[in-house]
């Protein structure tokens, strides 16, 4: 038999809860009255947009259905021999390697930093071989990774560098923006992201050749979008040029991050409240906090993320996990380590073990809630249920 918590009548915090506002709802609503469901003007507003945030031009940015594709075809049109090695953290989520493995390429894990929890440029260079060909630094949680030296490390051994910046559209370092640096970056509009779409990515790039080359991939190959075959200038013919994918992003997608994009300063500043008011309520607990942000860097506070240390909270993480859903807020884990898992531990022979920073933060990192709908008493409820999950009983 169950027994009562006692907090069956509270609704369920959700982690990540997007904030959908009124001008996302009347332009999907316009969008559906159009007609016009798939890759058009919606498209290429939300294109031109996104530009203008990272001070790009439109030719150099390209909507697709996800970060996830973003990478592929990033990894694709940077035209890497097969089997070259690229470089990666093991403390992401699986997609990064996986985009690796799909275009063909070998993945190869260096471990990260434990204070920034950001890939460590030391271990970058220790994993480079003859075979290695590309870096694919992830700006976790939405701090930036430490560009300046990940880049010289990438002139001096001639590597392309693509960026996963999932959580990372508002990071910026030493004055530019996360996704400039490298040959491209990819950044996600999924459900719980800073930016929202439903599903959604973009890759960013500085030479638009490259981007216009991962555009075409992205559909199927074609020299044409549907917009541009079926669109108000009449049917224009269409070549495949290459076996590309179906990795376009809807106008009906567009149309919830046109609106998303407006709010995104605004937004981030709600998150950097909440963030400031965790900083304050956690720091007397045995958890271990965020660095605080580096200098001439701006966090995207996308995730934030506390240690929870057996042997100084006298709590296991999934125990904590456990209390938390008890209750009623929900959290999430990002992430257990990549060589956790059991298919990469089968095809490479990788043992957690092997990246030790990465392999403890893993185990012990508890992501709380940092949505900018949180109300204030939400807020408390979150840093309340924190303190008492870790009293000692
Ligand atoms: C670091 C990182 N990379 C890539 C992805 C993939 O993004 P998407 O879900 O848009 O494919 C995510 C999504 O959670 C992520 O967190």
């Amino acid at each position: 038999m169950q027994h009562s918590t006692g907090t069956e009548s509270i609704p369920f915090l959700i982690f990540g809860a997007p904030q959908i506002e009124q001008a996302e709802i009347d332009e999907v609503v316009a969008c559906l009255q159009s007609a016009w469901l798939g890759t058009g003007p919606r498209v290429a507003q939300f294109e031109r947009d996104f530009a203008a945030y990272q001070r790009l031009v439109p030719s150099q940015v390209a909507a697709l259905n996800s970060a996830t594709a973003a990478l592929h075809v990033s990894m694709i049109a940077a035209n890497l021999e097969p089997g070259s090695e690229v470089i990666t953290t093991p403390l992401t989520f699986c997609a990064s390697v996986n985009a690796i493995i799909h275009a063909g390429l070998t993945p190869v894990l260096a471990d990260v930093d434990p204070v920034s929890q950001n890939i460590d440029p030391v271990a970058i260079e220790a994993a480079i071989t003859p075979r290695t060909r590309a870096i694919l630094p992830v700006h976790f949680a939405g701090r930036a990774c430490e560009m300046d030296a990940i880049m010289a490390i990438a002139r001096k051994h001639d590597l392309r560098v693509i960026e996963d910046c999932a959580h990372a559209i508002e990071t910026a370092y030493h004055a530019n923006k996360a996704g400039t640096f490298g040959d491209f970056g990819c950044f996600s509009f999924y459900a719980t992201k800073n930016v929202v779409t439903g599903e959604g990515g973009m890759i960013i790039g500085r030479d638009e050749a490259l981007v216009a080359r991962a555009k075409v991939l992205a559909l199927h190959g074609m020299s044409k979008d549907a917009w541009h075959r079926f669109g108000d200038q009449g049917y224009k013919r269409y070549q495949v040029v290459e076996a590309g994918f179906k990795y376009n992003m809807m106008d009906l997608q567009a149309a919830i991050g046109i609106h998303q994009l407006a709010r995104v300063e605004r937004n981030w500043q709600r998150r950097e409240q909440v963030w400031n008011r965790y900083m304050e309520a956690f720091a007397d607990l045995p958890i271990g906090l965020p660095a605080p942000p580096e200098p001439d860097t701006r966090h995207a506070y996308h995730l934030f993320t506390v240690m929870v240390d057996e042997a100084r909270c006298g709590i296991s993480r999934d125990a904590f996990l456990n209390a938390m859903n008890a209750c009623r807020i929900g959290t999430g884990v990002h992430y257990l380590s990549v060589p956790e898992h059991p298919y990469y531990q089968q095809r490479y022979g990788w043992k957690p073990e092997q990246w030790p920073n990465a392999m403890r933060l893993g185990r012990q990192t508890v992501s709380l809630p940092l949505s900018p709908k949180l109300t204030e008493t939400q807020i408390e409820r979150i840093v309340a249920s924190v303190r008492e999950c870790l009293a000692p009983v």
